[in-house]
């Protein structure tokens, strides 16, 4: 792992045109249902991070053929119980909880004991959220210490319905009881509190008995099992949660614009552009489209000099999750005091982000106010940074390393920044649009 170091070199004003990585939910729900269905999907776009490779990896670990032909990705499916359950099995997430906790779904009626593994941060992290109601279909899951990886898996073939409340606005639980309620006999029904729908959309798009109804605040989700799943061929937009960077560092770059072309702007991914927007974010989409269920846009973004603070509806949590980091930056520069509460899931990412969050602020000089769950952050609408500031030992999370190059070229400062290779988690080519901007 390399550091990566910015010297007091703000980015200088641009106009310009960018496209941006796929989408890492969308692409790992793509690899998801591709295995398991009757023949050759194919992907355009296809996210190819480290995340989405632990999930193409990990299916042909199971007896799933891939390949890669330009820039597409083909993978033979081989039909729902087309998974080779081989003898000893260890599958590896590595840094993605979302291929982690969706598999486990899908693993639900393997016959011989599989484990899995994954890195630091992820072996920290909460699987017990899956595992209990995973456990409820019939399947035995045991734990490290009841809740982390190392963990190991082991199905039946007479998988049961279950009634499921999923409570924390998390896609990643939902995603993976609907994953396992496809393999039960009878009806699955979920109450999930509102959060991301592209595994609803994709079960929709390939016409899965899946029924939602939606409520103001919860989705009622009933899936049946299911017995075929046809090919799906797909072209993954871009991702908005790496967009927001770039969103930031050019409304934090006055009198810039910038154009990102062809973004997935699902209403439950997009709580990022109503916060901005509240905040005094001077953005638009341009070009909406629906493609393969999905809405996707233009984003257009310009530079602005002031920016408002906000006392952020917590409501918009979940559409936000992925953002807060980089939005925290807004506020480090705007007029007030921002208040972001109900976010103890924050601490529940990568790294504890919303500590890591504060953390960042005060390096910068910013006044922060935290709790187990909120964030007060004292904005300063002259903001500059003169001083050195390291960002090290932070689990190697993508977003903290994106954020942190974001704040030194808005703010100015000389960052060492560690672990430059944390962007391949979810964004590869971040640094090469960093630069294409600075031209
Ligand atoms: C994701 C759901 C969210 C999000 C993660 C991706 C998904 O996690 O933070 O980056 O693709 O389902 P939770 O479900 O834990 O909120």
């Amino acid at each position: 792992m390399s550091n990566f170091k910015i010297d007091d070199k703000k980015i200088n004003k641009y106009n310009k045109q960018i496209t941006i990585d796929g989408d890492k939910s969308i692409s790992i729900r793509w690899v998801l249902f591709a295995s398991i269905a009757e023949g050759i999907s194919t992907a355009e776009n296809l996210l190819l991070s480290e995340d989405v490779l632990a999930a193409i990896k990990s299916i042909k670990k199971l007896g799933i053929r891939i390949k890669f032909i330009n820039k597409k990705c083909k993978i033979y499916g081989r039909g729902i119980n087309g998974y080779k359950y081989k003898k000893n099995l260890t599958i590896d997430a590595k840094n993605s909880g979302t291929f982690g906790r969706l598999i486990l779904g899908l693993l639900t009626n393997t016959d011989k004991e599989i484990n899995l593994i994954g890195d630091k941060s992820l072996s920290k992290r909460d699987f017990k959220r899956v595992a209990e109601p995973l456990s409820k279909f019939g399947a035995k899951l045991k734990l490290k210490s009841d809740k982390n990886l190392p963990l190991k898996i082991i199905g039946s073939n007479k998988l049961k319905s279950i009634k499921y409340f999923e409570n924390r606005g998390s896609a990643q639980c939902k995603s993976s009881v609907i994953l396992g309620g496809m393999r039960a006999n009878g009806t699955t029904v979920i109450k999930a509190k509102k959060s991301r729908n592209h595994t609803e959309l994709i079960c929709k798009y390939l016409n899965l008995p899946i029924s939602i109804k939606k409520n103001k605040n919860f989705d009622e989700i009933k899936i049946r099992k299911v017995k075929k799943v046809k090919p799906l061929n797909y072209s993954i937009p871009g991702d908005i949660s790496s967009s927001a960077f770039f969103i930031v560092l050019t409304a934090l770059n006055q009198n810039s614009k910038l154009l990102i072309k062809n973004v997935n702007i699902n209403p439950t991914r997009i709580g990022v552009i109503t916060v901005l927007k509240k905040m005094g974010v001077k953005i638009s989409f341009k070009n909406k489209k629906i493609f393969q269920g999905e809405e996707n846009a233009d984003i257009e973004v310009k530079g602005s000099k002031s920016f408002k603070s906000i006392n952020c509806p917590s409501n918009l949590n979940s559409s936000t999750i992925d953002e807060f980091l980089i939005i925290f930056l807004i506020a480090a520069k705007a007029k007030g005091i921002s208040y972001f509460k109900d976010l103890s899931e924050l601490n529940q990412k990568e790294s504890p982000r919303l500590n890591w969050g504060s953390k960042i602020l005060n390096l910068m000089g910013v006044k922060t106010k935290l709790t187990e769950s909120s964030i007060k952050i004292y904005g300063n609408p002259d903001l500059k940074i003169n001083k050195k500031i390291e960002i090290k030992n932070y689990l190697k999370d993508h977003r903290i390393f994106m954020t942190s190059v974001v704040a030194a070229l808005s703010f100015g400062g000389k960052w060492n920044i560690h672990d430059k290779e944390s962007i391949n988690t979810s964004f590869p080519n971040f640094l090469k649009i960093i630069e294409y901007l600075k031209r």
